[in-house]
């Protein structure tokens, strides 16, 4: 059986933070009333001149030292990213260019804040059809590019930052070769839910870049069912019972909504990874930063079953579970 093992992570972080305060002295809020609401402290926020894929590399060099493996190696990379550097060629080539990783074919995934799960979906398949042997998984994101920094209702929740992931093809056999690896993915879409979280701007519609626009507790709603049906269906599929899981690595846009997925799945927050307080929503990048954060500081460790989740524009949500 062809297994996909998760063998390396990596994440970067641009050097500028901006603070709670100091947004509060360009909009009206404040720290208590973002804090709150959300958990979010502080965001990192990508200096002039840094783009999406020099994040990207970043993260990419990292995962792949983790790894033990060189730009070489790689056959695939799966760049998840709703701010591209450019409205073509796709993020992921300069990434690959930038790495020197000649043997890989590299495209770009979009699906806002769900996409490091649906590019994990993506890699995750090209391995078990072994049409590829090594992928780099990347969440990306300069998302301080299309804020409406006016807008406090939105521009106080994001942050920049990259993390990603290096998936392996191995083929294990006997019983314990189900048990390895990305178990499974789920995804889901409902195209009708457009207006309630978008960006009013694109190059076929408007030619320009444009700002996101959101409806707050509509989004928030959603957001709690939804993940809620999909970390049912993805246990299910496994045969596993909620107390089986061992981490809880979710999309951080708002620490109450991590909570309610917490709940649910009985874990204490002490077993759930959140670094909402320092990145804020960093959309595609969440999870896999998060999720190298807990690798590198030795929460996460080998045989661990880490369930991923997330949801954001589209809507587009997913999960994925793993035995790390
Ligand atoms: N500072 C101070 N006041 C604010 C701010 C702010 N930054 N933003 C909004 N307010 C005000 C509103 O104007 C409103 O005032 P009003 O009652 O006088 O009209 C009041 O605060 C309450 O606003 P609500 O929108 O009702 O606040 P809510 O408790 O719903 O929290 C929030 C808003 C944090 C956006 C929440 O709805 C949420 O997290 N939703 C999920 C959205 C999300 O995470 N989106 C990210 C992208 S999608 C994803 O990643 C899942």
């Amino acid at each position: 059986t062809i297994r996909t093992l998760l063998i390396g992570s990596g994440s970067y972080l641009p050097a500028r933070i901006l603070t709670n305060q100091e947004l509060a002295a360009r909009v009206d809020t404040s720290d208590e009333w973002i804090r709150q609401r959300t958990g979010i402290g502080q965001r990192h926020i990508a200096a002039d001149g840094e783009v999406t894929s020099d994040l990207a590399t970043r993260a990419a060099e990292r995962a792949l030292e983790h790894a033990g493996l060189t730009p070489e190696d790689v056959d695939v990379i799966v760049l998840a990213t709703t701010t591209p550097d450019d409205t073509f060629p796709a993020t992921a080539t300069k990434v690959q260019s930038n790495l020197g990783a000649s043997q890989a074919f590299a495209f770009d995934v979009q699906a806002v804040c769900a996409g490091f799960v649906y590019a994990l979906a993506v890699a995750d398949n090209f391995l078990k059809l072994g049409q590829a042997r090594t992928a780099l998984v990347i969440g990306a994101e300069t998302f301080s590019r299309i804020l409406d920094w006016e807008d406090r209702s939105t521009c106080v929740l994001f942050g920049d930052g990259a993390g990603a992931v290096v998936l392996r093809a191995a083929d294990l056999d006997g019983p314990d070769a189900r048990s390895w690896g990305v178990l499974s993915t789920h995804l889901h879409t409902d195209g009708n839910a457009r207006d309630i979280l978008y960006v009013d701007g694109g190059p076929s519609s408007t030619q320009t870049v444009g700002h996101v626009r959101m409806n707050g507790k509509e989004v928030y709603r959603h957001a709690v069912s939804k993940l809620a049906a999909v970390i049912d269906e993805a246990l299910a599929a496994n045969g596993f019972a909620a107390g089986a899981v061992d981490w809880l690595v979710p999309h951080q846009a708002n620490r109450r909504i991590i909570e309610s997925m917490a709940h649910r799945l009985g874990l204490p927050m002490s077993k759930v990874v959140c670094s909402i307080e320092r990145h804020a929503n960093t959309s595609a990048a969440s999870v896999p930063l998060a999720f190298d954060e807990a690798v590198r500081d030795g929460r996460i460790k080998p045989g661990d079953l880490v369930l991923m989740e997330a949801i954001g524009g589209g809507l587009a949500w997913g999960a994925g579970l793993v035995r790390y």
